[in-house]
């Protein structure tokens, strides 16, 4: 039997358990033109919380009673398709199953002879591609400017610190443990870190930690972290807005600061983005990320869950802080 997870329940706040069931379906039968796949590796991401809504967004909310999708490594264990053989490996978007089939539209052949399988859905997937391009096309770091970044030890965050320094930067992570900071400074090469859960008054933690200001901003989180980071931009400052996780729960409008003097007062760009937008820099995005890494100057942590009946717990931990760099279930 194949094990499926569907959304039974569209969450309320914070994401439980119950918000999901597990169905059982017989394994799919393969036609011509169609290929088997076995998952892998899942990715489980905050912007899932934005699809299990029933609000309009970038990505359509998912369906009740219809099964989850998200990024997913699957090996082929049967094709009937010229283009696929048994034992490759693809990426795509796939749903929440042990077994689908596919015509294999949409999917990127992966190569474990080139970089472990799970990277393709981290610093060679989704992530990679939003930290590099988030920081360059909208912050456009020069040499010696102070860039902040929040959400600093999670998947987009830790390299979007690591190609900062790489392009010259001072950089500074915000992170919710005091280990978590450690590792931004000792494991990806942060030049300072703070710990938001041990810091009563943020806007004086980042002026101590930013003498000079903030000149970019690679925002992951939102919310009072980031109030008390815009307190101390400079002029002309970036403020990339890629995701906002500590409101993703609420279950009304947050209400903080109103922003629209201060973007005036420092003449400061805030620049919203999907990294779907900069889709046609996708190929020369990943080769210089595999250069890096091939190359020692990139690093990244995963933290992998096993088995698929963890899918739902490891999506509910993003909400706790439970992983350092990539959240990733293998089954
Ligand atoms: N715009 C795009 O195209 C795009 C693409 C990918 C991701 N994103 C967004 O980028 C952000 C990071 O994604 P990711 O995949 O790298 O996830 P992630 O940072 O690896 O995982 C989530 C992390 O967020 C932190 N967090 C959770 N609740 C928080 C809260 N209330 N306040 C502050 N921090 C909180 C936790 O770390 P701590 O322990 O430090 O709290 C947690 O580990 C997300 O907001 C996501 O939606 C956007």
């Amino acid at each position: 039997m194949n094990k499926t997870i569907i959304l039974e329940r569209r969450p309320v706040g914070k994401p439980v358990l119950t918000d999901f069931k597990f169905t059982s379906e017989e394994k799919p039968l393969t036609g011509t033109g169609e290929i088997l796949l076995k998952t892998s590796f899942v990715s489980v991401d905050p912007y899932l919380r934005g699809r299990m809504s029933d609000v309009k967004s970038y990505a359509v909310p998912f369906q009740l009673n219809q099964p989850i999708s998200s990024g997913i490594i699957a090996e082929v264990v049967e094709s009937n398709h010229a283009g696929f053989s048994k034992g490759e490996f693809v990426s795509g978007l796939l749903q929440w199953k042990e077994y689908q089939k596919s015509d294999g539209i949409g999917l990127l052949k992966v190569d474990p002879a080139k970089a472990p399988l799970s990277a393709y859905l981290g610093v060679l997937g989704m992530t990679g591609l939003t930290a590099y391009l988030g920081l360059t096309e909208i912050g456009k770091p020069r040499k010696g400017e102070t860039l902040v970044v929040s959400g600093a030890a999670g998947a987009v965050g830790s390299i979007v610190g690591q190609i900062g320094k790489l392009l010259g930067c001072r950089v500074v992570g915000i992170a919710g443990t005091d280990e978590k900071v450690e590792m931004l400074k000792s494991k990806y090469g942060f030049d300072e870190g703070v710990n938001y859960n041990a810091t009563s008054n943020m806007k004086e933690a980042i002026a101590a930690l930013c003498p000079d200001g903030v000149d970019i901003y690679f925002d992951n989180v939102g919310g009072d972290i980031s109030d008390g980071v815009l307190a101390n931009i400079n002029k002309f400052a970036r403020l990339i807005i890629c995701g906002s996780i500590s409101v993703y729960n609420e279950t009304s409008v947050p209400v903080g600061p109103r922003v629209e003097p201060l973007l005036i007062k420092s003449s400061a760009l805030m620049q919203g983005f999907i990294v779907g937008n900069y889709a046609t820099k996708f190929p020369e995005v990943m080769q210089q990320l595999s250069i890096w890494l091939k190359e020692g100057k990139l690093t990244y942590s995963e933290t992998i869950i096993d088995g698929f009946d963890n899918i739902p717990r490891a999506f509910i931990g993003l909400f706790e802080g439970k992983n350092n760099g990539k959240m990733i279930v293998k089954i």
